[in-house]
């Protein structure tokens, strides 16, 4: 057999072996003789580099580190799933569903598991790149590290192979593994993680792959994304097919109809939750019929056709140590209990909210008491009530002082609104509230300009508002504490770099009430990605687009009626913001191009590379491969230069990369 035949052949037989253990939980091989295996093959491909495909087994031992993660669009949103708490909600779910079709609309059931959703894209079979979920537009490119978990296939098997398959699933560790490892960390002085899914996330997120790959990472696959070359006409049809092509797929996967299919299945996920071996946080419902799915359609944030239902939280006893009142950047004073710490769910409680007068006193929450906390998931931990038989007797009741703590400006309620806010617009913790999120990653994505720099600059009178930002100069910062000259001068670089940047996310960034990233990028697109026919528009324009509604509306109207807001805007525009589009421009020349990007350039940042090589129809991934159309190579280029050499691909400057769209 030739060398090269003896590659294909390893590479097939190591491919199986990993698709029988774990696709099929039905392993042929011992550990042993699979690295045997493995190590011939990576011997053969040593000598005979020639021959060594990306994708094959050797790579899951991971690549070199990577200075940071690029970020990648998804095709199609990843949306998350509305909640049913109880089973009135899960009722009213099959309510909505069964509204549209006299028959019993068939469901398909899974378990919600509790890992970090991530998507991988296979062109013509090979798994050309992956990324985390982000905001759901957008996610980390973390394919390295995708390519050292052994569950996910490199190079598809099977007969029909779609041109485009993007397949969406879970990563997580099982309850086992995470026991090991953690206990191995504790022997090695390391701090163990909290919980499987922080273990699971941490090592996604790692930059060096080769960490990755130590970490027993696992995936069961639930979803599509696009699929080119291939038609599903429902999610059972789909969950049938992906082992096919090798990937995992959960076993408890049941098919029925009517409100007692859900309520059966939801109890049984409950039972089986203690005898598996990895975190379900809930069971998923999903109508089966793709063509019913398109009927039903989607939310701004989740689908119409599918429902989570949530397990119940877990719940932990702690002392309030002291009441805070924070002021965020509406006003709104928010009470914040201190709380002695508790880990509950794995994770160390130290805060939990308040919300608002009306809420302490509905649950009569005093400092000193100790309390019942939940935690659910992600969402912030809460007090469920005061365990009443531990208060002590000099207690004395809570009320939120109706003076703002900061300013000192009297606090008020509107109407019924059971929130206080501080209405002063020259209050210093609302400036440097809005100030925070304005350069936040999410909307102007000012890299350095932090928390402590933004508080000093506000003490100084060099900030009062988001335009103030384009007057700072050198000397203004160089004058503030622990600042040097190199520091200054990389914020105002990034202030300048911030510049180019989309108009979604400059409107996120002004705050608008109800306003966020979402509906900013609807906003956007609607208004062709002109902010004045945003700010002349009228109330029925907006009540007119469906995903908004009165109350988002409403604030749209007010925010753009407030002449002092239109004056900050028109300051922030002078300062030469530029806003590219966050359309697919139809262009043949980059559409369906590769790039990758290497150094730093002059006028853009690696993120607004990445907009832009999108925008234009192109796809940006922080990874080199044969396939890459071209390398964006700027100053003190990295190791990806003489890959790309090496590997002939194209290699653009700075110049050259806009010329290259110029010619479109
Ligand atoms: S379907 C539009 N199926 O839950 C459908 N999600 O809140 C969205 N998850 O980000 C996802 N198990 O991380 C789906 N069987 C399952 C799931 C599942 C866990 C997670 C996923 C997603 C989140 C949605």
């Amino acid at each position: 057999m030739s060398i090269k035949d003896r590659i294909k052949n390893l590479t097939n037989t190591l491919n199986k072996h990993n698709i029988n253990y774990y696709v099929y939980d039905n392993p042929t091989i011992s550990d042993f003789e699979y690295d045997i295996l493995l190590r011939e093959l990576e011997e053969l491909e040593n000598k005979n580099p020639q021959y060594k495909n990306q994708n094959s087994p050797t790579m899951r031992v991971g690549s070199n580190p990577l200075k940071e993660f690029g970020t990648i669009k998804h095709r199609l949103p990843m949306l998350s799933l509305a909640n049913a708490m109880n089973e009135n909600e899960l009722e009213d779910f099959n309510k909505q569903i069964i509204k549209l079709d006299l028959k019993d609309v068939e469901y398909v059931a899974e378990l919600k598991l509790d890992g970090l959703a991530v998507e991988l894209v296979y062109e013509n079979g090979q798994f050309i790149y992956g990324s985390t979920r982000g905001d759901g537009f957008e996610g980390e490119d973390i394919t390295t590290n995708l390519k050292t978990i052994k569950g996910i296939p490199l190079s598809l098997v099977g007969d029909r192979i779609p041109t485009l398959l993007e397949v969406r699933g879970e990563v997580f560790i099982n309850k086992k593994d995470f026991k090991k490892l953690n206990s191995n960390r504790i022997k090695q002085d390391l701090v163990p993680f909290a919980n499987p899914r922080n273990c699971a996330a941490g090592s996604l997120r790692q930059l060096d792959p080769k960490i990755t790959s130590r970490r027993p990472l696992r995936i069961y696959c639930y979803g599509p994304g696009e699929i080119k070359g291939f038609e599903f006409d429902s999610q059972i049809d789909f969950l049938n097919y992906l082992p096919k092509w090798g990937f995992p797929v959960n076993p408890h996967i049941k098919l029925g109809s009517g409100l007692n299919f859900l309520k059966k299945y939801y109890k049984s996920a409950e039972k089986l939750r203690e005898k598996i071996d990895y975190d379900i946080d809930g069971v998923v419902f999903k109508v089966n019929a793709y063509f019913l799915q398109k009927k039903l359609g989607e939310r701004s944030k989740s689908p119409r056709w599918a429902i989570a239902g949530k397990f119940k939280a877990e719940q932990g006893v702690t002392k309030i140590l002291d009441i805070q009142i924070s002021v965020g950047r509406t006003g709104a004073l928010t009470p914040v209990a201190k709380l002695e710490p508790i880990k509950v769910g794995g994770v160390i409680i130290s805060n939990a909210t308040l919300h608002n007068q009306d809420e302490i006193n509905k649950k009569d929450i005093r400092i000193n008491d100790y309390v019942l906390i939940q935690r659910a998931g992600d969402v912030i931990p809460e007090i469920l009530k005061v365990i009443k038989e531990k208060r002590l007797s000099n207690s004395n009741q809570f009320f939120i002082s109706k003076v703002c703590p900061i300013c000192k400006s009297e606090a008020y309620k509107k109407n019924n609104n059971a929130v206080l806010r501080c209405r002063n617009s020259n209050c210093k913790a609302i400036i440097k509230g809005k100030i925070e999120h304005y350069v936040s990653k999410n909307c102007m994505d000012i890299v350095g300009l932090g928390t402590k720099i933004i508080d000093l600059l506000i003490i100084n009178n060099l900030l009062s508002n988001i335009s103030d930002i384009y007057k700072l100069k050198i000397k203004d910062l160089i004058n503030l504490e622990r600042m040097g000259p190199k520091s200054a001068e990389n914020i105002i670089n990034s202030i300048n770099q911030s510049k180019q940047t989309t108009l979604a996310k400059f409107i996120n960034g002004l705050g608008i009430r109800n306003v966020g990233l979402n509906a900013s990028k609807l906003l956007a697109k609607k208004f062709n990605d002109d902010i004045f026919k945003l700010i002349n528009c009228n109330y029925d324009e907006l009540i007119n687009i469906n995903e908004i509604g009165e109350i988002m509306a409403d604030s749209i109207i007010k925010y753009f009626s407030d002449e002092k807001n239109i004056n900050i805007i028109n300051e922030c525009l002078s300062s030469n913001l530029n806003f590219n589009s966050f359309r697919v421009i139809q262009s043949t020349t980059l559409k369906d191009k590769s790039f990758a990007f290497t150094g730093s350039l002059k006028n853009y940042s690696r993120s607004q590379v990445a907009e832009i090589v999108e925008s234009y129809g192109g796809y940006f991934s922080s990874s080199l491969n044969k396939k890459t159309d071209y390398l964006i190579a700027g100053n003190k280029s990295g190791s990806k230069l003489s890959k790309a050499k090496s590997l002939g691909i194209k290699i653009l400057n700075e110049k050259e990369f806009l010329d290259l769209l110029e010619k479109i």
